[in-house]
């Protein structure tokens, strides 16, 4: 609670705003189970705003799954195979993702929350756009991820700051991926046979 009060008074807006997210993902929404998952409470290494950051690691790398199958199932159905398979492969990529939070928590006697989660964006104007708003979203998970280091750091917790590091060496490989399109987007334009030829590179990975 000490550490909550300590990141609202700090000037940083964006701070805040993700507390507040880090917070509503705890409040259940109508319908859904109200129960509050188990702690062991005996370890004092672990603290309520470490889990808030953890619990909202899990969710957003659950979304971030949700995100990249609603545009592989996009793709899929408007023929670009190639590029389906490489998203569903990076959906499947996210909840690998979600589980190194959770088995982090677990070490310390925490039960993580199965979070709820919202509908992604549907439908797409096309692989180029999927392109941008992959890249786009890579930046807004790094962003959130160097803020559980700052939090972890600014509290002294060595073992929670390797955790987000662990994390943003992933980042660093989800860059060059999505670095890597947009570079050939760029080089190679959005025509019909740059796309067609650049779903077959997507094939390769997929
Ligand atoms: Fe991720
Ligand atoms: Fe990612």
């Amino acid at each position: 609670m000490e550490n909550n009060r300590r990141m609202l008074k700090r000037p940083d807006t964006k701070v805040v705003g993700l507390e507040n997210k880090m917070m509503d993902i705890l409040q259940p929404s109508e319908g859904t189970t109200k129960e509050i998952p188990s702690k062991k409470g005996i370890n004092p290494l672990i603290d309520d705003s470490c889990i808030s950051y953890l619990n909202y690691r899990i969710q957003q790398e659950e979304y971030s799954s949700r995100i990249y199958l609603a545009m592989s199932m996009w793709l899929n159905n408007e023929g670009y195979m190639g590029a389906a398979a490489l998203w569903r492969k990076y959906s499947d990529e996210e909840l690998t993702h979600a589980d190194i939070a959770r088995k982090y928590m677990l070490s310390f006697g925490i039960q993580p929350v199965t979070p709820r989660l919202d509908q992604p964006k549907q439908t797409f104007a096309g692989l180029p756009e999927i392109i941008k708003l992959s890249f786009e979203h890579e930046i807004e998970v790094s962003k959130q991820i160097k803020e559980m280091a700052n939090h972890a750091l600014a509290d002294g917790d060595h073992m929670l700051y390797e955790l987000a590091l662990a994390y943003l060496k992933e980042q660093v490989e989800e860059h060059d991926k999505t670095q890597t399109w947009m570079d050939k987007l760029e080089a190679f334009g959005t025509d019909k046979i740059a796309l067609r030829l650049l779903d077959n590179d997507m094939a390769e990975l997929g």
